[in-house]
């Protein structure tokens, strides 16, 4: 199979997850890039017992909304029932990295929020050490810099992303040869870099649920090897 195949069939697997969860007043939590929108596109067949959703972006919103399926801010809703989205790295204990797409912002927001995290991914995804996918960092601009500095202490090597405005209208860095054997350190480690907005790491709320696309058929990881991680008891 493609990796667009095997997008599509994690897509449709997500869809086949929440529909038999779905109530009357249920909020969905829709992601952003190329897997989440083939999972808006599924969506759409089932747009008449869709409730609400919130979004963690602009494109996404759009295309929502283009299907007809309602779209509501954050702050308007009480609650998010399921946050569906894709990654570009996850490890077996479904600590990701996002924000290729330059919405990681946005999308640890409602990652936060929802009550289970649906990731969508193919298995080129899974990774036994995150860090091969170059860590997104979302900066206010002015401190591009500092932040940089700050990353290359840390061990990495930052690189702007040039052209990119996320939609908070911040500037983004890349991350490369940034190898992650501790996610959870390091996520605190670069939140408290002054200047930095939030990273793209997602390991102090990981996904809940990983569904992966595989050449065997689509597999349900759960996150059940978190709580013997060695930096989490520590
Ligand atoms: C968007 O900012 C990202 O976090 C995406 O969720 C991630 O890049 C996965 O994108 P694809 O589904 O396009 O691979």
């Amino acid at each position: 199979m493609t990796q667009d195949e095997l997008k599509q069939a994690v897509a449709d697997a997500a869809l086949a997850y929440i529909r038999p969860r779905l109530e009357n007043d249920t909020v969905l939590g829709i992601g952003t890039g190329s897997t989440a929108n083939l999972f808006i596109d599924a969506l759409a067949q089932i747009k008449g017992q869709i409730n609400a959703t919130v979004a963690s972006s602009e494109a996404s919103a759009q295309r929502l909304k283009g299907h007809g399926i309602p779209v509501y801010e954050l702050n308007t809703v009480d609650r998010v029932d399921f946050y569906i989205d894709g990654a570009d790295e996850s490890n077996r204990a479904l600590q990701l990295i996002k924000g290729g797409g330059a919405a990681l912002t946005r999308e640890k927001i409602v990652a936060a929020v929802a009550q289970e995290f649906i990731c969508i991914a193919d298995e080129s995804k899974l990774v036994h050490t995150l860090g091969q996918f170059p860590l997104p960092v979302e900066v206010i601009p002015m401190a591009r810099s500092h932040v940089a500095r700050e990353l290359v202490k840390l061990g990495g090597d930052p690189v702007y992303r040039e052209g990119v405005v996320t939609d908070n209208g911040n500037v983004i860095l890349d991350v490369f040869n940034f190898s992650i054997p501790q996610p959870l350190t390091m996520e605190e480690k670069i939140n408290n870099i002054t200047g930095v907005v939030t990273n793209g790491l997602f390991a102090l709320k990981p996904a809940d649920v990983l569904l992966l696309g595989t050449a065997e058929g689509v597999k349900t990881l759960r996150a059940e090897i978190r709580a013997a991680s060695p930096e989490r008891s520590c």
